[in-house]
């Protein structure tokens, strides 16, 4: 008799590998080789029969690939924090126990958020392409001027894990730091010297604004021209959320209108941004690859726990990180 079968959708650190592979004895274990993710219909025809599936955010997981599966499937075990690429209602109406990785992640997305304020305040991307071109002549006096980031307001939308460890690295600079969030975080809010304002207090005020919120039909282009427009003209928006929650075209507008001065990504609409994309014509942006939490501790706890995760579920037991509980009730 054929063993049951697990999907890993792309290699994974090795620690997590490891793990999801001790259990080759019970079940045939499939790892998807390729640098890209499978296809929708290629993952539709692997998920036939499966009872466990680890996947990534590049996965689309809806309720059509939850019964292309069958009822056999025990698990989703997603290798992220954010779960919007996978339907969870449906998973839940199924009983389907969907894990994900929250945590882990959360230093290395602050540091990343930062590393990010730092480079386009700084305007570190475009001196090391005028370096690399060639250009560099002198020491110029009034050459790659940035707002300062010591003293300046930092805004925060969405004070969850990752907001909050942001902030808590901007009292290092000096900075006041107003957020917005729709639930009120007192205790952060001491703990990390912070201000709750409304959200176009938040927006008018920022020197640097960092996006921290998920993604949500509440959530998708929140970030559009209306609240663009209330941002000052030297402003730099930081994105290292989902790249849906702001408008692309209208952050293209604001860019080359001087609505705001500078934006910088990690993450993008779509993603991967296609070359041709009008955003990375310009020079006051900075565009990364979907690479805050890509440090290694990061990376291989998040390997780690999404293993875990899909252990827990196979072996029927509650799986110690659930987006949807509900299905324990
Ligand atoms: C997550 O885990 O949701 C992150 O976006 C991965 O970098």
């Amino acid at each position: 008799m054929s063993k049951p079968r697990l999907f890993v959708t792309r290699l994974i650190p090795q620690i997590g590998l490891d793990m999801v592979q001790s259990l080759s004895a019970d079940y045939d274990i499939e790892v998807w080789p390729n640098p890209l993710p499978p296809a929708y219909d290629v993952l539709l025809q692997k998920v036939n029969g499966l009872t466990g599936l680890l996947c990534l955010l590049t996965d689309k997981i809806d309720a059509t690939l939850m019964d292309a599966a069958g009822p056999q499937l025990k698990v989703i075990s997603q290798m992220a924090v954010g779960f919007d690429n996978i339907d969870v209602p449906a998973a839940t109406a199924r009983h389907l126990p969907i894990g994900n990785t929250p945590g882990v992640l959360t230093d290395a997305t602050a540091d990343f958020a930062w590393t990010l304020l730092m480079a386009a305040a700084r305007r570190v991307v475009e001196g090391d392409k005028f370096t690399r071109a060639g250009q560099w002549q002198t020491w110029g006096p009034i050459d790659f001027l940035g707002p300062d980031v010591s003293g300046a307001t930092l805004g925060i939308v969405g004070f969850g894990r990752i907001g909050q460890a942001v902030a808590k690295r901007a009292q290092g600079f000096d900075m006041r730091v107003l957020y917005f969030d729709p639930k009120r975080q007192p205790e952060a809010e001491r703990a990390y010297h912070t201000q709750y304002a409304d959200l176009d207090t938040v927006l008018r005020e920022a020197d640097f604004l960092s996006i921290h919120t998920t993604l949500s039909k509440d959530t998708y282009h929140y970030f559009d021209d209306a609240k663009l427009k209330l941002m000052k003209s030297s402003a730099v928006l930081i994105n290292t959320s989902r790249g849906p929650v702001v408008d692309p075209a209208a952050l293209y507008r604001a860019l080359t209108a001087g609505i705001i001065a500078y934006a910088a990504l990690d993450v993008t609409e779509p993603e991967p941004i296609k070359p041709d994309d009008p955003l990375l014509t310009l020079d006051n942006i900075i565009v990364a690859p979907h690479i805050a939490s890509a440090s290694f501790t990061a990376r291989n706890k998040m390997a780690a726990m999404s293993a875990a995760n899909l252990i827990a579920g196979l072996k029927g037991e509650r799986l110690p990180n659930c987006v949807n509980p509900q299905v324990y009730a």
